[in-house]
């Protein structure tokens, strides 16, 4: 059930005493959706261990099962998906509701761009609000045909092209979204889909694609850029999956330990896809002390767990090449930046404003709310700390923003005064259980 139709859920953090022990933040959500996807296309059985079991994948559960794979939970939490193999998705016979989840529903609409299947997708009103243009391009490309909202969003209906040609795109904005849902179109298209990526993005997909046995390709060239190419119409094999922590979850926590003094706390299996690791690259440039114990590898991406100690932080200029490393971790970067000492420029944020909210403005307005200096200069943020945390005091709006309501309360358990939060059910969008594992580190929430 969305999260809309219950009451709202208000909720504040206050400054306690040092965090300490050891946890697994819950699987990758990029991963998790993938997982699902790729399982409904395979033929035979796949296992999926700790698949997110945040809404926004349940919804993508959901999406596989009204388009025909059979995908059930276990006792033991092992999820299995039976395939229906690449071109077997059949038409919804509902409209497809994907809540709060943008990369189910780009990634679910470049299946259905090369199905002969006509669906309607909807989602909460974040989703609804959202840029779909980026997507619908690529996919009409394959002889899609869509008709959206003004502006290309939800509520839409798309056809599928039963007898599409494969597409040559290179995708205008760095997206992992919109390159996957063009890929995942080309699964069930004749010949060679290629996709350029000019700068790299997390290469789940694609990693994924290979495990499940489609012949993929990946060249990078010398100035990063990727072109990767894909036979369609394979036959793909299930596989087991094990799914990472998601290091976008860990970075919750993982900031939290370093900004609370005396904190020591451990994230198990962490996913360190370079692809992925931005923010902790950042925070080691700050002077975090963050070590990565038992670097391994598991199911094709590396994981290690995290050891994390509260640190003295000092501001750093984050390049917008590193962006895409770390597109969802802004929020809580700046949470760490304002409690550093000095100036933390964070460039090339122009994305962040079409997320599940306007994140560009939720961090700079809600850090100036909590007595933090802040200032936005065209798509870069700007945040001078004092080498201690802002006052906070303020009450923050999630608008429907999982991220934006982790991100303050996180800042709340530093700050002299509390910090609270209009509604935290957009929380269990991708981290369900985070108040529980927060005050099981020993942070007070209520
Ligand atoms: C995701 C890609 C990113 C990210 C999102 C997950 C993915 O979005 O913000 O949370 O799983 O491919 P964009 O592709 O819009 O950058």
């Amino acid at each position: 059930m969305t999260h809309t139709t219950t009451t709202p859920h208000p909720l504040r953090a206050r400054r306690a005493g040092a965090l300490a022990g050891a946890a697994r933040v819950p699987g990758d959500k990029s991963i998790s959706h993938r997982a699902l996807m790729m399982g409904a296309l395979a033929v035979g059985r796949t296992t999926v261990e700790g698949l997110l079991e945040g809404e926004d994948v349940l919804r993508t559960a959901e999406a596989m099962r009204q388009m025909g794979a059979t995908v059930t939970r276990g006792a033991d939490g092992v999820w299995t998906i039976d395939g229906v193999g690449v071109g077997g998705l059949c038409e919804p016979a509902e409209v497809i509701d994907m809540g709060n989840a943008g990369t189910g529903a780009r990634l679910v609409m470049g299946l259905v761009a090369t199905h002969p299947i006509t669906a309607c997708f909807t989602g909460d009103a974040s989703l609804r609000s959202r840029p779909m243009k980026r997507v619908i391009a690529p996919l009409s490309l394959f002889g899609a045909e869509f008709m959206a909202r003004e502006g290309g969003r939800l509520p839409l209906a798309m056809r599928g092209n039963p007898s599409p040609a494969p597409v040559s795109y290179t995708v205008p904005v760095a997206s992992a979204q919109v390159k996957s849902a063009v890929l995942l179109a080309g699964l069930n298209t004749p010949g060679v889909t290629t996709v350029i990526e000019p700068v790299a993005t997390r290469d789940h997909t694609e990693r994924m694609l290979k495990g499940f046995g489609a012949e993929l390709d990946v060249r990078v060239a010398a100035d990063g850029s990727r072109t990767i190419t894909l036979v369609g119409q394979p036959r793909l094999s299930p596989c087991a999956i094990v799914v990472p922590a998601d290091p976008s979850s860990a970075a919750f926590p993982a900031v939290a330990a370093l900004i609370v003094p005396g904190s020591e706390i451990v994230l198990e299996a962490v996913g360190t896809n370079p692809l992925r690791f931005g923010l902790f690259e950042t925070l080691l440039e700050m002077g975090a002390d963050i070590a990565l114990e038992n670097p391994r590898e598991v199911a094709g991406e590396p994981v290690a767990d995290l050891r994390i100690k509260a640190s003295a932080l000092k501001g750093v200029a984050v390049p917008p090449a590193r962006a895409p490393s770390m597109i969802d971790e802004y929020p809580i970067l700046a949470v760490a930046a304002a409690c550093a000492t000095g100036e933390t420029r964070m460039q090339g944020l122009a994305e962040l404003r079409v997320k599940e909210s306007n994140r560009f403005d939720a961090v700079v307005n809600g850090l100036a709310a909590c007595g933090a200096t802040v200032r936005a200069e065209g798509d870069d943020i700007v945040v001078t700390g004092a080498g201690e945390p802002p006052k906070g005091g303020a009450t923050i709006a999630a608008n429907l923003d999982h991220r934006i309501a982790m991100a303050f309360l996180v800042l709340g358990m530093a700050s002299d005064e509390p910090v609270a939060i209009d509604d935290v059910r957009a929380v269990d969008t991708s981290f369900p259980g985070f108040a529980a594992m927060m005050t099981g580190f020993g942070a007070d929430l209520a």
